[in-house]
């Protein structure tokens, strides 16, 4: 009813009386009787983040027209997955700063923080049954599944310094973009979209969630730890080939060759100054954020399929922001 107020140069404005309804489906849906459960799932949702996910799917429900009580509870289950990811990560990745502070497995320990990630992940179940929709299960399982097989992939990927690019790609559309198509498909799903207009959603998530871990990537060495709120380098630390060493790799001399393979051998951080050296004068930052800026433009074309108006206005929006970003 307020919508005609809302400033038009804020397209997403729109969104926020909803969004704070998600955070209070995700404060309700959090809570258990095990303090231990409470006390993390609060730390960690606490501590905000962008709810980039959520807003994905509360644009599609909104651009097909869908505003029943189905979309807070869904949107609240996409960030709950997406934390319990955050959670596993973490302990995988060994990282010790999230959001401004330190990681859960870094102030509670490695064990909890697995376990509160496996409460966050079947609450995530409770709470898309509760819609009692067949292909919302069906969405979110796969979605779940897959960023599953992401992870485990990524992990047998670990300390090569010969992956190929496209096994590189295949990682982080399982990993991450994955859950982008499932938030942008069940807006659409919601909203009673054609076949073809769920595709063409579900094509745009992928493509923004790929777009979306390439500047993650990119941000691993060029960003700032304080903005991004955490740490950078983490990446090379852990010997994790990414888009710019990749592409740095490929194009450097023999010399710095040697040494960037041995990096991901064997998990560099002593020398993290002259390899972001290496991967600035290779061009390897603008290669990659060239990539993100591709497959935006791709998942844009997909926006034909919505009706012109604020949500796609704010699809866009998002769009363009997710390769600008610095945080
Ligand atoms: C972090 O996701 C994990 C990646 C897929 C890169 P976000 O950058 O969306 O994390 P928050 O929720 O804003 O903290
Ligand atoms: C994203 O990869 C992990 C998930 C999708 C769970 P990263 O390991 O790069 O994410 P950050 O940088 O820790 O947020
Ligand atoms: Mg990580
Ligand atoms: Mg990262």
């Amino acid at each position: 009813m307020t919508a005609v107020a809302a400033p038009q140069s804020v397209p997403a404005d729109f969104l926020d009386e909803a969004m704070r309804q998600v955070d209070e489906v995700i404060l309700q849906r959090l809570s258990s009787q095990v303090v231990l459960i409470d006390q993390i799932g609060r730390y960690i949702v606490s501590a905000g983040g962008k709810r980039i996910r959520p807003r994905l799917l509360l644009m599609f429900a909104d651009a097909f027209g869908f505003s029943g009580h189905e979309r807070l509870e869904l949107a609240a289950t996409v960030e709950f997955i997406h934390t319990a990811t955050l959670l596993h990560d973490d302990v995988v990745d060994e990282s010790s700063l999230r959001r401004g502070r330190p990681t859960a497995n870094a102030l509670f320990g490695n064990a909890p923080s697995v376990l509160v990630g496996d409460f966050l992940y079947s609450r995530a179940f409770q709470m898309m049954v509760s819609v009692e929709r067949m292909r919302v299960l069906a969405v979110l399982a796969d979605a779940t599944n897959v960023i599953a097989e992401g992870e485990v992939l990524q992990l047998m990927n670990m300390h090569d310094p010969d992956l190929a690019v496209e096994q590189y790609l295949r990682v982080i559309r399982f990993k991450t973009a994955k859950l982008f198509e499932a938030s942008a498909r069940l807006g659409a799903l919601l909203g009673g979209a054609s076949a073809e207009a769920e595709e063409a959603c579900a094509d745009f998530g992928r493509r923004l969630g790929t777009a979306f871990q390439l500047v993650d990537d990119l941000l691993d060495y060029e960003g700032d730890s304080q903005q991004l709120g955490k740490n950078v380098g983490d990446d090379l630390r852990e010997g994790k080939p990414t888009l710019p060493l990749l592409v740095a790799l490929e194009r450097c001399s023999a010399t710095e060759r040697e040494l960037l393979r041995a990096a991901v051998r064997d998990g560099e951080v002593e020398r993290l100054g002259e390899i972001i050296e290496i991967i600035r004068h290779t061009g390897a930052l603008e290669a990659t954020r060239e990539a993100a800026q591709r497959e935006v433009e791709l998942a844009r074309s997909n926006l034909d399929h919505l009706p012109e108006g604020r949500a796609r206005d704010a699809l866009l929006e998002l769009s363009a922001r997710v390769v600008k970003r610095s945080s």
